[in-house]
């Protein structure tokens, strides 16, 4: 799977990509991912990528041409992406869902933007996607681009070595992970829930799965309304809600 990250900061998008799961599978080249300085596609001498937002008020604005002359010239010498993604809090949120939909492309554009915003006709006609990674401000998209490779990458085949703990993870069934536990069996007076000792694999998948849908009961209920429950798991919900009416 192709990537190519588009910023003012390359080096600070370089070091997110050199370690873990993400830098091993660039390493194996299941992963190809490129940075683009931004400041490579200006024309002017001070290299300008931003100016002054029209309608006046504080803070500059990214200007259009640098941008789209990245994205033209990432298609040209790396072929056409499957989606360029503008980086913003004004996106549409990043779920686990949309990293699903993005693995399933062969190459991604990501765009990040800085100061105030991006001049609005980047989005209108460069990026294909606006995406969010969270209601919260960031100083710019690099982070934002981290993370949406990082939960993409972990999708594609290979990259993690382990296919089954991808498919466990939380989320990819729309539910919160179970906790996990490894030795020793008694830690700061907290011992290892006995059941997970015991050697009992059907006991130790009904007990994964309760506690999951209890977690997700209790931190993240409406995670339930579209998360695509079996009916093992909607009889565990209804008896985990039993409880709780018994003792709120
Ligand atoms: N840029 C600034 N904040 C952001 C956020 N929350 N998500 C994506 N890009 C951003």
């Amino acid at each position: 799977m192709k990537f190519d990250i588009v910023t003012i900061f390359p080096r600070m998008v370089e070091a997110g990509l050199a370690e873990g799961v993400v830098g091993r599978g660039i390493e194996r080249g299941l992963l190809d991912v490129k940075v683009h300085d931004l400041r490579a596609y200006t024309t002017d001498r001070h290299r300008t990528v931003d100016d002054v937002p029209y309608g006046g008020g504080p803070g500059m604005v990214m200007k259009p041409e640098p941008l789209a002359r990245a994205v033209d010239d990432i298609a040209c010498r790396r072929g056409t992406p499957g989606a360029v993604v503008l980086l913003s809090p004004q996106g549409r949120p990043f779920t686990q869902g949309e990293a699903v939909r993005l693995s399933r492309l062969s190459h991604v554009v990501l765009l990040c933007g800085r100061y105030e915003g991006v001049d609005d006709r980047v989005r209108t006609t460069v990026a294909t996607d606006e995406l969010s990674i969270g209601d919260y401000v960031l100083s710019g998209g690099e982070l934002a681009a981290l993370v949406v490779v990082d939960a993409v990458s972990r999708l594609v085949p290979g990259v993690v070595g382990d296919a089954q703990s991808v498919e466990e993870d939380s989320f990819s069934r729309g539910l919160l992970d179970c906790p996990h536990y490894t030795r020793p069996p008694e830690f700061a007076g907290q011992k290892v829930p006995g059941v997970l000792l015991s050697g009992h694999h059907e006991e130790v998948r009904r007990w994964r799965k309760m506690t999951a849908l209890r977690r997700t009961l209790e931190r993240r209920p409406e995670l339930l309304t579209s998360a695509a429950l079996d009916e093992e798991e909607r009889a565990m919900l209804e008896k985990i809600r039993q409880e709780q009416e018994r003792e709120p």
